[in-house]
């Protein structure tokens, strides 16, 4: 018994000495997968470094790594180092921003069979064998719902905030719920800074002024209402959204543009909360 409260005590340790260089660790989570938890993540993370903010972005989603794609390194060679005789994984870095993905180190197949363990110790090689150096944010892509790697998550790191994600027709309310819970859980106890409506109307180019709900109009604010979130902010169905996400570039980096704007104030409320004090 002594032996496996020990391991654990130094995998504790080992964790915290890790992250004593990193700020504020933000994870984004959602119920479902597909409601945009990636992209709403990547701009945030670009959005903060704007701010001058330095900045790490962590994609933790085995089963859909998708911050490569964003930021356009897919099938790059990840690459090591040694300090003191400790072995460390460099992150790439895109527009001032530190990235490294999960993706890099799992089989694409075998990512639905994971177990506990693995999850975990994957999880560790990504947040705590990645050199972030010192970081202001580091923001994590977690999985959708609550599987091993958010319970690996919650309980091993000291996690600052959660930010939730949603579409308007999030029909699954219970799924979110149950991942909402998992963090405000009163053992681990971490603040959900709030909910972002993703897709939630639809704006077309040539009439900026009309707002089309074409998921309907209520659905986050019920589902916020529901579980005491606070309704952070509403991001329209964008064309410019999906290109940008295809071409490496997210638009973020356009901060001038509407969704820049947003991505913008999203940062700023976030900074504010965690600065505040939650
Ligand atoms: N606001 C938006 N407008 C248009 N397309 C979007 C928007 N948000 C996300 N998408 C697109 O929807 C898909 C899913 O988004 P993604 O961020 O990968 O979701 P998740 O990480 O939750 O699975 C992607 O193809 C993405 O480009
Ligand atoms: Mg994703």
């Amino acid at each position: 018994m002594t032996n496996i409260f020990a391991q654990r005590k130094e995998k504790e340790e080992k964790i915290l000495a890790s992250m004593q260089h990193i700020k504020y660790l933000i994870a984004v989570g959602s119920g479902k997968g597909g409601v945009g938890k990636s992209t709403i993540a990547a701009n945030l993370a670009i959005a903060l470094a704007q701010k001058g903010f330095k900045v790490g972005l962590a994609d933790a989603d085995i089963y859909g790594p998708s911050i490569p794609t964003l930021f356009n390194i897919d099938g790059e060679k990840v690459m090591g180092t040694e300090i003191n005789g400790q072995s460390y994984i460099l992150p790439f870095e895109r527009f001032g921003i530190k990235l490294m993905s999960i993706g890099f180190f799992v089989e694409k197949d075998k990512a639905l069979i994971w177990r506990g363990p693995m999850a975990s110790g994957t999880l560790n090689q990504l947040l705590v064998e990645t050199l972030w150096g010192e970081l202001d944010y580091l923001i994590i892509d977690t999985p959708p719902g609550t599987g091993d790697i958010q319970l690996s998550l919650t309980q091993d790191f000291p996690l600052s905030a959660a930010l939730f994600v949603a579409t308007p027709q999030e029909v699954a309310v219970a799924d979110v719920r149950r991942a909402v819970n998992m963090y405000r859980n009163e053992r681990i106890n971490i603040p959900v800074l709030g909910l972002v409506e993703n897709m939630a109307y639809f704006t077309p180019n040539d009439l900026p002024d009309r707002k089309y709900y074409i998921f309907g109009k209520d659905g986050a604010k019920r589902l916020a209402e529901e579980l005491n979130l606070d309704l952070i902010m509403q991001m329209p169905i964008s064309e410019n959204i999906s290109q940008t996400n295809d071409s490496g570039n997210p638009i973020a980096l356009d901060f001038q543009s509407i969704e820049g704007k947003a991505f913008g104030k999203l940062a700023s409320i976030v900074s504010e909360r965690l600065q505040r004090g939650l």
